[in-house]
């Protein structure tokens, strides 16, 4: 097989930045003073961050009405050229109505950093504003309106008006959070994959720490490609960097959960990154795992892991899955625009009692298995239980434990 990752300087220089060029930099923060400014939210801030980096190409910037309204209803857009590409969730600024009569008849505005307002991070060009439709927007990505939903909450939270146009961004995003180094751009990982002369990149995506039956997926998945034949595959282990609902295990706990787990060997630790995806989670199940996938492709990665429910959660309702366990599998297998990845799906994985260990569910015998959830996971750490061993490595399961008991505390 021959690399298949990235095969030159040009394949690198396509991935598209939004950040404005070094020697343009200096007069466009002189610019951004003058105009009208736009405090954006953290969660603003965060899909700033995703465009910027080029995970969204080939979005220039915030979606006007077109994009938005291609990307509703088809979940793509269609380049001048008819090029069809993926983008199932609009990715757009909410303004309210006092900032839309701030901006006039203006043409741009200068969006400035949530905690040093009045710092512009971006200039915003040709821009134009159009009505928010919430409960339309929320009914179509995720396919319910119910406000309790950690993301339609956010929307209807949000202003009247999307703002969209051109964007220019005038450095890179950092959070000083101890964690940037993990934050690569798709840029930047293109140029990892190539040091390390990776011949095929694997993804997981994830917003949780990591189980063994996770570990069998990533771990089923290398044995896959060796055995199609390539001789270095590289796992990119992908943890949701920006906004998740509050149940969610934080961002540093997942990083240290997820590092115990190469130390104690769970996952090769040799051919591996951890690496963090700077975008929120929206909980839109097969409308976001399209998403996921599609921005993974911009950064170089090749073969996509999905395995039950990806991206989903429980009804705030009803408590039952919001979406068809298995639907955002099929989604992805026949998803427009995303034809040059493959998807490498999995079964269920789950507890088999008789063995002792995480192995996918045999539905001959369901009575060998236990579904650890989430729940379940945190009434033992609160407890002070050990979950069965087996389940998840020592270390990685005394970091998560220890976070649930001070929460617990707090
Ligand atoms: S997600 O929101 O990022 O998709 P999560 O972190 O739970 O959620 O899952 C990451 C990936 O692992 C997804 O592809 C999901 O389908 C898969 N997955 C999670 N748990 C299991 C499991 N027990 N069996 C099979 N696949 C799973």
């Amino acid at each position: 097989k021959e690399p298949n990752v990235v095969e030159s300087q040009e394949e690198l220089l396509q991935v598209k930045e939004l950040y404005v060029p070094l020697e343009k930099k200096e007069e466009t923060i002189l610019e951004a003073e003058e105009l009208v400014k736009l405090t954006l939210s953290e969660l603003d801030l965060q899909w700033l961050h995703v465009l910027a980096d080029g995970w969204a190409a080939p979005l220039e910037g915030f979606m006007k009405e077109d994009e938005y309204l291609q990307s509703l209803h088809f979940s793509t857009l269609r380049l001048k050229d008819g090029t069809i590409v993926n983008q199932s969730i609009p990715i757009v600024l909410p303004i309210s109505n006092s900032d839309k009569e701030r901006i006039g008849t203006e043409r741009k505005v200068a969006l400035c950093h949530p905690d040093f307002p009045g710092k512009p991070v971006a200039v915003l060009r040709n821009i134009e504003i159009f009505h928010h439709h919430k409960e339309e927007r929320c009914a179509r990505t995720f396919g319910i309106t119910d406000p309790r939903h950690p993301y339609t909450s956010v929307i209807y939270e949000s202003g009247d008006w999307l703002v969209g146009g051109k964007l220019e961004v005038l450095e890179r995003i950092k959070y000083g959070d101890g964690l940037d180094s993990y934050r690569y751009s798709p840029r930047q990982l293109k140029e990892e994959f190539r040091r390390r002369e990776a011949d095929a990149v694997f993804v997981f995506q994830l917003r949780n720490p990591i189980h063994n039956g996770h570990a069998l997926l990533m771990n089923s998945c290398r044995e896959k490609l060796l055995q199609k034949g390539f001789k270095k595959p590289l796992l990119l282990v992908h943890q949701i960097g920006g906004k998740v609902k509050d149940d969610d295990v934080p961002l540093d706990i997942r990083i240290a959960q997820n590092e115990a787990i190469l130390e104690e060997g769970i996952l090769d630790p040799h051919n591996t990154i951890i690496g963090i995806f700077p975008s929120p989670m929206i909980y839109a199940g097969p409308k976001e795992v399209q998403w996921h996938a599609k921005a993974r492709m911009n950064a170089g990665c090749k073969f996509y892991i999905v395995g039950r429910d990806p991206a989903g959660m429980k009804h705030p309702g009803t408590n039952r899955d919001m979406y068809d366990p298995w639907h955002g599998k099929k989604v992805l297998m026949m998803a427009p625009g995303l034809e040059k990845l493959e998807i490498l799906p999995f079964q269920v994985a789950a507890y088999n009692l008789k063995s002792g260990g995480m192995e996918f569910f045999d539905s001959s015998r369901p009575e060998d298995f236990l579904f650890i959830s989430g729940t379940k996971m945190r009434k033992f750490a609160s407890t002070g239980e050990e979950p069965p061993a087996g389940f998840m490595g020592k270390k990685a399961w005394e970091i998560l434990a220890s976070y649930y008991q001070n929460k617990r505390e707090d």
